[in-house]
Order: structure tokens, then sequence, then C-alpha cells
């Protein structure tokens, strides 16, 4: 399953994972734009599900969580990916905007790991992957919601991995610099086009986390642009 599947890395996550075999759950708010991820997952041959979903509002995801569980035995990847942000001061941040982005970025992958743990359960290898930022490691001005939310993301994420060390599931983090979606050209509209991260180059450590079967363990990565400071 993954969140934010309608448009940016959800969508060419779901492709990438498409290509390789994987029936597909797709979540977002905008149904026409998960009907265009549908028909992009069609031509590999593969079946998705469409689930219209607002993770904002606890009863859309009950909706969510319900029809995952009565429509599949088992669930093998979570993609925790759907997010938004906020730009501007704290003075020009207003508590309905932390509390929006508090309850898509964190509460919401808080509240589908917690539900959905009895069918990633099932799998033979389950794995849970939590887009978070590279602004879940450091802060950047004028992004104090949209840092905190990430923080918070990727907290959940550690406590998670420590408390299902023992079983079959797998937490991973990943914390992406600038990407070339929607999303940075609203956020980040100095940093030039071609400087960006592909989300095809996200979608590729995705498919490396939940394809390697050795002994090793990746938490998390970190991924920054190449024109960006090393380490960040
Ligand atoms: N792009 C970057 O530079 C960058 C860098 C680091 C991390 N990230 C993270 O990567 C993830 C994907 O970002 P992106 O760049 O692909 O953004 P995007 O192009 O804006 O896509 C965001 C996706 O999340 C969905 N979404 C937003 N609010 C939602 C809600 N309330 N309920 C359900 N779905 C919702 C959107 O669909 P609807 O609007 O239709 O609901 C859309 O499918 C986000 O978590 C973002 O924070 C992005």
């Amino acid at each position: 399953m993954i969140t934010g599947a309608g448009r940016g890395i959800g969508r060419v996550v779901a492709e990438t994972l498409a290509a390789e075999g994987a029936e597909l759950i797709l979540t977002a708010r905008t149904e026409s734009q998960l009907l265009e991820t549908a028909k992009i997952i069609d031509g590999y041959g593969i079946k998705s599900h469409v689930v219209v979903s607002d993770l904002a509002d606890e009863q859309s995801i009950n909706v969510l969580i319900e029809y995952v569980k009565s429509h599949v035995s088992q669930l093998d990847i979570l993609v925790n990916n759907a997010g938004v942000t906020h730009s501007g001061s704290i003075n020009e941040t207003a508590t309905a905007s932390w509390d929006h982005c508090m309850a898509v970025n964190a509460r919401a992958p808080f509240i589908l790991c917690r539900e959905l743990l009895t069918p990633l359960k099932k799998s033979k290898a389950g794995y849970i992957i939590n887009i978070a930022s590279v602004v879940g490691v450091k802060g950047y001005a004028k992004q104090t919601a949209y840092t905190a939310s990430k923080h918070a993301l990727r907290g959940m994420s550690m406590a998670l991995a420590e408390e299902l060390r023992d079983s079959n599931i797998r937490v991973h983090v990943i914390c992406p610099g600038g990407v070339e979606t929607e999303m940075v050209t609203q956020v980040r509209p100095d940093i030039p086009t071609d400087e960006l991260i592909q989300p095809e180059e996200i979608a590729e450590l995705i498919m490396y986390l939940v394809t390697h079967q050795g002994n090793a363990v990746v938490d998390e990565l970190h991924i920054r642009r190449k024109s960006s400071n090393p380490w960040f």
C-alpha cells in the first residue's frame, strides 16, 4: 500500500513496485490522480485498488483500514509517503497549519502502522517505509510545522523499529532532500530543477529495501542533492 500515490514520489514508487509484480493499494484524496496512477499500473498487467482517503481525518483513515482488512489477506509493504508542507515564519503559521502537518505527516502513519500490524504480520517479510525528509533531521527557517512533523515521524519510526525488532517486520525511514515534484516547486522554488533528485531515485532505494534478503538492515537513508552540503 502506498499513501499519496496520486502524484509525485508516490506515483513513481507505485509504478516501480508494479513493474516488479506487486499488487497495489493506492490512496490519496484526489480520485482523478489515483485513477491516473492506476492506469499506469494497469499497463504492467497488475491489479490495483484505488481508495480515496483524507489522512487528516481519522474517520476517513478508518475507512481505508477497513478496506485493506476486508480486501487483502496480508500486507507486505506499507509506504507512508503522503505528506503536506507549510511554509512561513512562526508568526505566519496558524495552529491549524501546525495541526494539519502533524495530522497528515505524523499521526496518520502512526495510525496506519498500528492498525495494519495484523495484515503486515501475516507477510513472510513485512516492510514499513516511512518517507520523512531532510527536515526530519535538521531544521530550515520558515518550516517549523513541517520540520516538527517529520521529526515526529522519524521518532515514531525509531521506537517502532525497536518494538518490532524480533518480528517479521522491518521499519525503514527515508529522508530525502529536494525531489522534483509539485511539492518542491512550492517550498523550494529557488533550487534549480536540474539539481533536484528524481522520484525514480527514491523508488530505486525502496526497491532495494524491500528486496534485500541478507542480515544487514538499513534503518535510515539520508539522500541529498549532489549540490547540497555533505551529510545533509
Ligand atoms: N518533494 C520533495 O522535495 C520532498 C523532500 C523530502 C520529503 N518529501 C516527502 O515525500 C512525500 C511525497 O512528497 P511529494 O514531493 O511526492 O509531494 P506531492 O507531489 O505533493 O504528493 C503528495 C501526495 O500526498 C497526498 N496527500 C496530501 N495530503 C493528503 C491527505 N490529507 N490525505 C491523503 N493524501 C494526502 C497527495 O494527494 P492529495 O492531495 O490528492 O490528497 C499526493 O498524492 C511527502 O511525505 C513529502 O513530505 C518530499
